[in-house]
């Protein structure tokens, strides 16, 4: 990796163009949408998607870009809501993302129109996991087994590139029963009757929000953990922008390679 692949913008355009147009992405923990209504909006790679609890218990995830001008209509990363009121001009949309209403000003002509919904994406639900794709139908994460009741997620915000964080995360281990990494932007660790999920979220090319899941135990416990996570990843970032490599490690060395296929084939099509 060059130090402007930390730093830049253009790498990210490529990630997104690649990584996250095509690969099966995390997006929550099932338990942040346990009763209808609950939602979380997260922006991965650049693309704004946000998932649901409709009112029959299913899980759904949409673009969280609203058919009138194409602005985000969840502005906040979690809650609870009956109806999605766009906060622009006021389209209204039910719990599966379809179109309701529109004030008369901005109402459209034909408001039975199928493309008023917003655009439903491919789901999938693994060990507690939600998962979504931009692309095909999600090909099925290779996770193991239920993980145990689950305890609650964290939301660290860091100031760095998102692939400082996932070499953070795995720097210090190879693959074992106890430790998977399944890419592009999960870990699991396991530790007796506790399982505990990092879910890297690539916000913005230098901003990075981390959901640490806990199954097994309360989420709480885990903060001081997610805050040295924070620190060390924001100390990386500086080193990565100076032109410190990462430690190349089994588990980096595989995530470095893989991301050196996507620029490949990002400089094959653009
Ligand atoms: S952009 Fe959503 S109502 Fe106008």
């Amino acid at each position: 990796m060059k130090s402007e692949d930390y730093s830049q913008g253009d790498a990210f355009q490529a990630e997104k163009r690649t990584i996250f147009s095509t690969e099966t992405l995390p997006l929550c923990a099932e338990g942040q949408l346990a009763r209808p209504g609950d939602f979380v909006s997260v922006t991965v790679g650049g693309w704004s998607v946000f998932a649901v609890c409709d009112k029959e218990g299913a899980v759904r995830v949409l673009r969280n870009a609203c058919r009138h001008q194409n602005m985000q209509v969840v502005g906040v990363p979690s809650g609870n809501c009956e109806t999605f009121r766009c906060r622009f001009h006021g389209w209204t949309y039910d719990l599966q993302g379809r179109f309701l209403a529109a004030p008369p000003p901005v109402a459209p002509k034909d408001p039975q129109a199928t493309d008023l919904h917003l655009a439903a994406l491919a789901v999938t639900v693994v060990c507690g996991l939600v998962f979504f794709s931009l692309g095909d139908p999600p090909a099925l994460p290779e996770l193991d087994g239920a993980p145990a009741a689950y305890g609650g997620t964290l939301a660290t915000d860091i100031a760095c590139n998102w692939k400082v964080c996932v070499e953070h995360l795995l720097a210090e281990h190879s693959p074992t029963a106890d430790f998977t990494w399944t890419w592009p932007l999960l870990t699991v660790r396991r530790a007796a009757a506790m399982t505990i999920v990092e879910q890297v979220v690539p916000h913005t090319f230098l901003r990075t929000r981390l959901f640490t899941h806990v199954f097994g135990a309360a989420a709480d416990e885990h903060r001081p953990a997610a805050a040295t996570i924070k620190q060390a990843c924001e100390h990386l970032q500086a080193d990565r922008v100076s032109g410190a490599a990462a430690a190349d490690r089994m588990l980096v060395a595989d995530f470095h390679r893989r991301l050196a296929e996507a620029y490949a084939r990002d400089r094959a099509t653009t």
